[in-house]
């Protein structure tokens, strides 16, 4: 579902360039979730948003779905990214704008009719249980509800692909769960592929298949979450992180 070759991002200047991903490949499976775990300033950020290229990339080809995303005119572009909804820590909500109307915007943004626009905006907060606050303002919801809404602005467009990045770092343990159960039913029973951004292992342990860390914009482990044998000093650092940490833990950086 997701073919990335060779796909690279330099920002900066020749003489000062900033690697923020070195040349990646990296094929998603249709239905999949995968972990993208990493330090910050790792380039997760920058490998989801090249993903939908929100990024353009500094060399290389993102296909999805067997559509090369890199060659397409803007309008084209603009139709292929409808197949990938995105998420984010902070929300994105439009604070002018009543849940329902956030919804329905991206829909809009699209060219759907209005009618379909409340059909489909309806359906959506129906399916993440926010039917009772069609009206709310963004102001007027707690920070899972807040999410709740920008997973059914994604959803109301019938994506393929749910692009999430820290989605459930700003909430407690007890929404954030909530918010996980919440992907892993749509993944179960639409088949959404997902690409989850955390450095959270919990997170990547309770809804991902498969997870790629991410070391100074560098695949340096890909690890099966179901049975997970880290190579990378990162990727078994995340791992003891979940057992909490002792005087005795290694840092993978002495900088960090
Ligand atoms: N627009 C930009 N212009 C210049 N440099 C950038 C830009 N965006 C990211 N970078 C740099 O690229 C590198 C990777 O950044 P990125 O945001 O992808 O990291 P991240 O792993 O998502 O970090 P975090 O966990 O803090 O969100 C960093 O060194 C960052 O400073
Ligand atoms: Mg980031």
């Amino acid at each position: 579902m997701i073919d990335l070759q060779g796909v690279s991002k330099t920002y900066g200047s020749a003489s000062d360039p900033v690697h923020a991903l070195r040349p990646t490949d990296l094929a998603l499976a249709s239905g999949q979730v995968y972990g993208l775990l990493g330090f910050s300033g790792a380039g997760k950020s920058t490998l989801l948003r090249l993903i939908n290229l929100l990024e353009a990339p500094s060399s290389g080809r993102v296909i999805l779905d067997g559509q090369d995303l890199t060659g397409l005119a803007p309008a084209d572009l603009r139709q292929a990214r409808q197949q990938v909804g995105m998420i984010f820590q902070q929300f994105n909500l439009l604070s002018s704008r009543t849940a329902i109307e956030n919804v329905a915007f991206a829909l809009e943004v699209a060219g759907v009719s209005s009618a379909q626009r409340r059909e489909r905006s309806r359906e959506a907060l129906a399916a993440v249980g926010l039917s009772d606050k069609e009206a709310a303002f963004p102001a007027q919801l707690s920070g899972g509800q807040k999410q709740r809404v920008a997973i059914a602005r994604a959803l109301a467009m019938r994506p393929k692909i749910l692009l999430s990045d820290e989605a459930t770092s700003a909430l407690d343990p007890h929404t954030a769960l909530s918010i996980l159960r919440l992907l892993k039913q749509l993944n179960r029973e639409r088949g959404m592929t997902m690409v989850v951004v955390t450095h959270d292992i919990k997170v990547a342990s309770y809804l991902c298949e498969q997870s790629v860390v991410l070391e100074r914009g560098a695949v340096v482990d890909r690890i099966d979450m179901r049975h997970p044998q880290p190579v990378s000093r990162l990727g078994k650092f995340f791992f003891e992180t979940a057992r909490g940490w002792t005087d005795q833990t290694e840092l993978p950086q002495e900088d960090a």
